[in-house]
């Protein structure tokens, strides 16, 4: 059965919008179906409710080599519940993300959700990235690790 992913996006200056919009695409082409994507300041809760796993992504404000932190957290905090739910954390960044993942990651588990893992994206290489992280969540995904029935 396909996997069903919401994604819910924080962003500034359009990075991790396109982010979430590269890696959507991505995981579609590998045949998961995407419930939803959507501001994290406005989530769309039949979406999530649908969804076996949630991404979420934000960006990386700081002082760009000291102070980092996942921009937004506090919104991310105030998600609807995801205990049933796996998820995924990304980031993208200029220069450093330092444990903006870690952040995030903790603030999601806070939701019940359970964290599969997370990538920072270099705003310089976002499609390479995102499609690192793609790639990484397809390996990953609940459908691709059930266990398979064998042929008689
Ligand atoms: C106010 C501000 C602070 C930032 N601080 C950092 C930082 O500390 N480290 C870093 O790597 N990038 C930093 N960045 C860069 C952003 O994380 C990066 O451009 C990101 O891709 C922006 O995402 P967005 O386009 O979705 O808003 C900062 C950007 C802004 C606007």
């Amino acid at each position: 059965m396909a996997t069903k992913a919401a994604i819910l996006i924080e962003s500034l200056t359009g990075n991790t919008w396109k982010a979430g919009e590269k890696v959507a695409g991505l995981l579609s082409q590998e045949g998961w179906s995407i419930t939803g994507l959507n501001r994290m300041r406005e989530p769309d809760h039949a979406a999530i409710q649908d969804a076996d796993m949630v991404l979420l992504g934000t960006w990386v404000h700081g002082m760009f080599v000291v102070g980092q932190a996942p921009w937004g957290l506090a919104t991310l905090r105030s998600l609807p519940a995801m205990r049933d739910k796996k998820a995924a954390v990304f980031c993208t960044f200029a220069l450093n993300p330092g444990n903006s993942l870690q952040k995030m990651t903790r603030a999601a588990w806070t939701l019940g959700a359970d964290v599969i893992g997370g990538l920072a994206l270099s705003r310089s290489k976002l499609d390479e990235h995102c499609e690192i992280f793609a790639e990484r969540l397809v390996v990953a995904s609940p459908a691709t690790s059930a266990p398979t029935v064998a042929a008689p």
